[in-house]
């Protein structure tokens, strides 16, 4: 027990500062609990509002994708460079070690493969998963326009109950079918719907038009998801555009771990994001860190 030889009354109560009561960083985010709050805050970066999450969960419909062969070898190395890991629970037991503290986003949807119908996801995993994991979210597909729409939604509603029951963020990721358009106004309806239904924040597509319209329009954070493999330097650039235009970070994974250096892609694209560092000086940054190895 402490001493209390010495106790003095406290005495030093402030009186001319009001206790602050400042809002929460991000968008849409303030009323959301303590908890919900604190996961969010090491998924973004308080200071920017921003984020960078490495994507590594494709082996849940497409197997070992190319860059992901040895999560081990090829990822692990290079994950402590990003904010965020977007991964499977099946990686993260077998692969990550449990050392690793830098937030986690976990994959719950799946049950299909790329030689299926893809929009045809269940919940894959259960919410004592992800609390039993120290997750920070959980990320669920949203098939907007698929063929599975329903079911996909209400995948994401479910999470989002669990999620709010204890504390969990809940990530809907839009996923666009092949014989979709990619514009303005169908991202402008998928975030919205997840949003309304509850998401906590939302991974989208960058679009060349119209993409801040996306962005304003969405009542929650959109964090730009990546895409097929394209030069390093319009990788920047569609970075540097979406945060320009209302993106609270990147959610990107083969544009990092299949570039040549992934280290200094994971340091240049946080330049531009964190620092509104424009996408040349991000490619010198990349090229000068790449030669330096
Ligand atoms: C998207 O549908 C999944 O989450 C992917 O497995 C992954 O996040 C895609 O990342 P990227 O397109 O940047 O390689």
């Amino acid at each position: 027990m402490a001493d209390m030889e010495g106790l003095t009354e406290g005495k030093h109560y402030h009186l001319d500062k009001p206790q602050a009561t400042g809002g929460f960083f991000l968008k849409g985010c303030d009323s959301l609990d303590w908890g919900m709050k604190n996961r969010l805050a090491r998924i973004f970066n308080p200071k920017s509002g921003r984020t960078v999450m490495l994507a590594i969960d494709h082996g849940y419909f497409q197997g070992p994708t190319t860059g992901l062969e040895r999560v081990d070898i090829n990822i692990m190395p290079i994950a402590p460079y990003a904010d965020t890991l977007m991964l499977t629970r099946g990686i993260l037991r077998s692969v990550v070690p449990a050392a690793y503290t830098k937030p986690i986003v976990l994959r719950v949807s799946g049950g299909t493969s790329i030689l299926k119908e893809l929009s045809n996801e269940e919940i894959a995993v259960g919410i004592e998963e992800a609390i039993r994991l120290n997750v920070c979210a959980m990320a669920v597909q949203v098939f907007i326009g698929g063929e599975f729409e329903k079911q996909s939604i209400i995948n994401m509603t479910k999470m989002v109950d669990m999620g709010n029951r204890y504390g969990i963020p809940t990530l809907a990721v839009t996923a666009v079918g092949k014989d979709m358009a990619r514009d303005a106004r169908y991202f402008r309806l998928a975030t919205r719907i997840c949003a309304e239904l509850g998401a906590t924040y939302i991974k989208s597509y960058y679009i060349e038009k119209g993409f801040e319209t996306v962005t304003a329009s969405c009542p929650v954070p959109i964090v730009m998801a990546g895409g097929k493999k394209i030069p390093e330097l319009d990788a920047l650039t569609m970075a540097y555009n979406a945060v320009q235009q209302g993106a609270a970070g990147v959610d990107m994974g083969r544009n990092i771990f299949q570039s040549q250096s992934p280290v200094a892609m994971l340091k240049a694209i946080k330049a531009v994001v964190h620092e509104n560092e424009k996408p040349e000086k991000a490619l010198d940054l990349y090229n000068t860190m790449k030669r330096e190895g």
